[in-house]
């Protein structure tokens, strides 16, 4: 399966040009079968699609202003930071009580195999104890219902009698963030958010299964923002492209930049031991991650200052098993033995709420979980500010 997964994946990612020359003859072969998929899956998206316009399959609508966080790949693209970033400000700075809705994907994409969860609990962590709410179910019409019950909500919302003047945050629900809310368009909302990631935004721009896209890229008519995730990370050349991509399917659109800031390290199995960026300089690093984008983790530990690092990466969501293990011991000797003292196992955050025990495993090598919050660049006049502003217009 894990074979499969990696070579749909590197077709995906492969552009038209470069087909006959980077892959193999078995991947050739699967080209006839993904092609005639996405094809298929076109098909049934707009009809889809056609039927919700002309009113045949119903909207839900809720109550309180709806925040959609989407993404038109699949892959990492910073849709759960962003949905954090949303999160904490409408709670600590606007003082409105959040809900999120996320699902455990788990039949998003057969190859995907069980994905998502680790997403979930990692959101879970971080807001626990504090005054937001998440919802986890498939039918997120049905789990807000059951949270406005639960809990009640405020409508309309008085964003101007919340900002700074009642400390703390209401005790009804304000407002929804809808977490990969894009596909779900069952559900009217008042933003439309979509992430892009700027590391590989969109592969040879074929639909799933030949391509990486979820919805064609016309989908950003229907977007009131898009990010582009990890700038900091590809050249102002690549960023260009990708800009007037964006702006060619909608021009119109507000494109903002975002990135991931490294904040701190902790050391499971304790969350609360806390160590400084700092940790890793002059060490020995093996950065292992089944992420979306595990560049993204490896360029931003070399910016640490370590002596040397190394790498092994998994595909997204993938639950790592005794045999792999052993393998990450085995490599763990080896930088052992070539460098004379004792190498630093760092991984994400996702990959510890994905399987914290396991972790475990590793031992008596050092294992640290990179903490990171996501940032908005400030370029063109798209700042952080501005953004607020969009998000202020939505609510009120
Ligand atoms: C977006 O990214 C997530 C997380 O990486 C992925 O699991 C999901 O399938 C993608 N969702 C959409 C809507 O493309
Ligand atoms: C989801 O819940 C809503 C409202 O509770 C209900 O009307 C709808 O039929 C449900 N959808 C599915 C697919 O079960
Ligand atoms: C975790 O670490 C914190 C801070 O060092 C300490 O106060 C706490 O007792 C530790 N908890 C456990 C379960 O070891």
């Amino acid at each position: 399966m894990e074979k499969l997964r990696t070579a749909v994946n590197k077709i995906a990612y492969t552009p038209k040009s470069q087909i006959l020359s980077t892959l193999s003859p078995l991947h050739l072969s699967l080209i006839p079968l993904l092609f005639l998929s996405s094809s298929l899956y076109k098909v049934a998206l707009s009809f889809r699609h056609t039927l919700h316009h002309i009113g045949f399959l119903r909207k839900h609508r809720l109550p309180v202003p709806v925040i959609s966080v989407g993404n038109l790949t699949w892959g990492g693209n910073g849709k759960t930071p962003m949905v954090e970033f949303i999160t904490n400000w409408l709670a600590n700075d606007i003082g409105v009580l959040p809900l999120i809705l996320t699902r455990l994907r788990i039949l998003d994409l057969p190859l995907q195999g069980y994905g998502g969860a680790d997403e979930a609990k990692m959101l879970q962590r971080h807001f626990d104890g504090k005054s937001v709410k998440i919802g986890v179910g498939a039918n997120r019409s049905a789990t807000a219902k059951s949270f406005f019950d639960r809990y009640g909500f405020i409508y309309p919302l008085e964003i101007a009698c919340f900002k700074k003047q009642i400390p703390g945050v209401s005790d009804k629900i304000g407002v929804t963030i809808l977490d990969d809310g894009m596909q779900h368009i069952s559900m009217s909302r008042n933003l439309e958010i979509v992430m892009v990631n700027a590391l590989s935004p969109w592969g040879n721009c074929q639909l799933l299964p030949f391509g990486p896209l979820r919805e064609p890229l016309t989908s950003f008519s229907r977007a009131h923002a898009a990010i582009i995730h990890h700038a900091d990370l590809v050249s102002d050349g690549s960023l260009s492209v990708i800009k007037s991509t964006i702006l060619e399917a909608n021009q119109f659109l507000p494109i903002f930049l975002s990135t991931m800031t490294p904040t701190h390290f902790f050391k499971p199995p304790n969350v609360s031991i806390i160590l400084p960026l700092g940790a890793v300089s002059q060490k020995i690093v093996l950065c292992v991650s089944a992420i979306g984008s595990p560049n993204s983790l490896v360029q931003r530990i070399q910016k640490m200052g370590p002596l040397f690092v190394d790498r092994l990466d998994y595909s997204d969501h993938h639950q790592f098993q005794s045999k792999d293990i052993k393998v990450i011991k085995a490599r763990l000797e080896l930088l052992k033995n070539k460098f004379g003292s004792n190498p630093a196992i760092v991984v994400t955050e996702k990959d510890y709420d994905r399987d914290s025990e396991i972790l475990g495993e590793l031992e008596p090598f050092e294992v640290l979980v990179l903490c990171c919050k996501l940032k908005i660049l400030g370029h063109n006049g798209c700042t952080e500010d501005e953004f607020k502003k969009l998000l202020i217009r939505c609510l009120s």
